[in-house]
């Protein structure tokens, strides 16, 4: 763990008042606990623009009946199968399947994938999760 350092912040009140109030929207223990949420969030988004290598996850629901997309869904995960780091599949009801695919490679090559993926049809719901390293 990093050594915590000390610094003043000098903000307008409008902008104090937007900082406290997403404190209490996403329930932040601190001020400084926000801060540190808003600098990584843009770290991440740095890193996700700049093409680096990332992290990230992709969440799809799908109809479990449908035979021919879960065969295009491995034929494309194989053809990104350097970025693919497992895929969880869950069965959530009689037809539908949910399956959580951990990722890590350049931003861009993702993003290709999750667009891939969450376009074919048969999809119900598909989300790509942008993470940091
Ligand atoms: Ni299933």
């Amino acid at each position: 763990m990093s050594r915590i350092k000390r610094f003043g912040v000098s903000l307008e009140e409008e902008l104090l008042i937007s900082l406290d109030k997403l404190v209490k929207k996403h329930k932040f223990p601190s001020r400084s606990q926000a801060i540190r949420y808003l600098v990584r969030k843009n770290i991440v988004e740095d890193a996700w623009r700049d093409n680096k290598t990332v992290a990230g996850c992709i969440v799809l629901i799908y109809d479990h009946h449908k035979r021919e997309l879960v065969n295009k869904s491995l034929d494309i995960q194989h053809k990104f199968g350097n970025s693919v780091l497992s895929a969880q599949h869950v069965h959530l009801d009689h037809h539908n399947c949910l399956e959580m695919i951990a990722l890590k490679s350049k931003a861009r090559r993702l993003q290709e994938l999750a667009d891939s993926l969450i376009s074919l049809k048969g999809i119900k719901h598909g989300k790509l999760v942008m993470s940091g390293m």
